[in-house]
């Protein structure tokens, strides 16, 4: 590296709290610039690989996404990002990974609930299997069936945790989701889709969920206050990457109304919020 370039990038570094800068010339990790090594835990340096890789191409684009309402990602690499990824094993993982990366930070409000009365976990999109492996672990009575593309179901067989009380089942959630859960989980899935894709989604789990089953959607609730928050900025990377959107509580209520589904509660924590849903039956409707 040329010595005077590096001092000048670690200045800003510091200057973003990544490093701490010391005497003249010396740099050190900050707590928050330690959160980007490789290997520790929930370590969001896969998360960083697929921002400076493909994300930061598809930004590019964005004029497209802004004129068109459309993402900017197939404009710039030819194809819709999930089937860009199936022709790429190693992007493929290194997504799979970024993604691991932050399931532990939306973690909290869905390991707190009350799992009691549950008995089988379906994680839909639930990509390397590493939300389902913590959630076992922490409730060893759960059964849990990872749900993905076939070909991310194939590299999620050998996670850790996932041996003894998962199934595998690979398939399109826009064709039919695996019946017999009383939980079915959408974590972080609802956001990469435009409404109309969405609730596509959301009627395929209410095609396999029973009348007394729960809907769990682990996203981010944009806040309606005109106040910064980070959802906003994701909001439109899910525009540019995938046509998605991050939505409001009355935009989430909304949706899941016209996937079959009734909110019941929002648990909004620091990384994410917990939706928690419940199908909404024949009765129901003629109560209505
Ligand atoms: C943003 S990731 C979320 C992964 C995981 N649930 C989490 O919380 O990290 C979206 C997931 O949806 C999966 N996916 C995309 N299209 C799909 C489809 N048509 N059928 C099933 N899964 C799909 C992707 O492979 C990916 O694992």
């Amino acid at each position: 590296m040329d010595a005077d370039a590096l001092e000048r990038f670690l200045r800003v570094l510091a200057a973003e709290e990544l490093l701490v800068e010391g005497p003249i010339g010396t740099f050190g990790l900050s707590l928050v610039g330690a959160e980007l090594c490789r290997d520790v835990p929930g370590s969001l340096h896969h998360f960083v690989e697929l921002m400076v890789g493909e994300s930061y191409a598809a930004w590019a684009g964005a004029g497209h996404s802004l004129r068109t309402g459309e993402p900017a990602f197939a404009s710039v690499h030819g194809k819709p990002y999930f089937a860009w990824l199936a022709d790429r094993p190693e992007d493929q993982r290194r997504f799979n990974d970024g993604q691991a990366g932050l399931v532990e930070r939306r973690l909290e409000p869905l390991l707190d609930r009350d799992w009691s009365s549950a008995r089988t976990v379906v994680d839909v999109g639930g990509g390397n299997g590493r939300l389902l492996s913590c959630l076992l672990a922490r409730q060893p009575h759960l059964r849990g069936v990872l749900f993905d593309l076939p070909h991310v179901v194939d590299a999620a067989r050998t996670a850790d945790g996932l041996e003894e009380r998962c199934e595998f089942a690979g398939g399109d959630f826009f064709g039919e989701v695996p019946r017999g859960g009383d939980v079915y989980l959408l974590a972080q899935i609802l956001h990469d889709w435009d409404d109309a894709a969405a609730v596509k989604i959301l009627r395929r789990c209410r095609a396999a969920i029973g009348p007394e089953g729960r809907l769990l959607v682990v996203e981010q609730v944009i806040r309606e206050d005109g106040r910064p928050h980070p959802a906003k900025q994701l909001d439109l990377h899910m525009l540019v990457m995938l046509g998605g959107r991050e939505r409001t509580e009355s935009a989430w209520r909304r949706l899941l109304a016209e996937g079959g589904f009734a909110l019941d509660s929002v648990t909004v924590a620091a990384r994410s919020a917990l939706i928690e849903a419940r199908p909404i039956t024949h009765q129901d409707e003629e109560e209505r």
